[in-house]
């Protein structure tokens, strides 16, 4: 099966760190591999409503969840790219990762097995070169591994202003065969 990337950018600006990082690693996909890019910015969510266990009726969804439902599930790989925000992935992020819940009980849509098999990546930039990124990296493997994915790991680099990440060698080296790595079926760390 041909692949097809869906790049999701988290930032709250454009042209930052995470995005020139995540462009970097995606230079090096092969030609035949479909890539689409997706500001989650520029295509803001509402605020995610939990109506799992109401009995109010159903609600007209909203375009730009609709939109990035049939994105991700269009996709074979999904790259989320957030900076690090307070250790963890952006609002926007949070939001989309939110809707998730939403779309696994969107009649007609069996979001789940949907994305089983699939793989989830992340790409971050954070200001620190401390090993913070813990919290963001544990929210992408365990929701890989809540949804029966592959989870390909997060490619860090370090910045603080826009255009920094470029002067972190080590995180343009990683950039390079980032994609080209095993990414194996996530798991939660009790094994599961
Ligand atoms: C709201 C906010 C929270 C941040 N929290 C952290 C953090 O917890 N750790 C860190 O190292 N950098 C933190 N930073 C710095 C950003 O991660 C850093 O500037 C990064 O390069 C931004 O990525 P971008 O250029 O893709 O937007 C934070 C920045 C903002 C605006």
């Amino acid at each position: 099966m041909s692949r097809r990337f869906l790049f999701l950018l988290g930032s709250s600006r454009r042209d930052g760190n995470t995005e020139l990082l995540a462009r970097r690693a995606a230079e090096q996909l092969p030609e035949d591999v479909e890539q689409r890019w997706i500001s989650l910015a520029e295509h803001p969510l509402p605020d995610f409503e939990d109506r799992r266990h109401g009995t109010g009726a159903a609600r007209p969804e909203h375009e730009n969840s609709v939109l990035l439902r049939e994105a991700t599930l269009a996709a074979t790989d999904l790259v989320i790219a957030s900076p690090l925000y307070w250790y963890s992935v952006t609002t926007p992020t949070k939001r989309y990762l939110d809707h998730w819940s939403a779309w696994l009980r969107t009649p007609g849509v069996d979001f789940r097995a949907a994305m089983a098999g699939r793989t989830l990546w992340g790409v971050t930039a954070l200001a620190t070169e401390a090993p913070v990124a813990g919290p963001l990296i544990g929210t992408l493997n365990h929701s890989a591994a809540y949804m029966g994915m592959r989870f390909g790991g997060v490619l860090l680099g370090n910045g603080s202003k826009p255009g920094d990440v470029l002067d972190d060698s080590e995180a343009l080296a990683r950039a390079k065969t980032f994609f080209a790595q095993e990414a194996p079926l996530a798991r939660f760390p009790s094994g599961e």
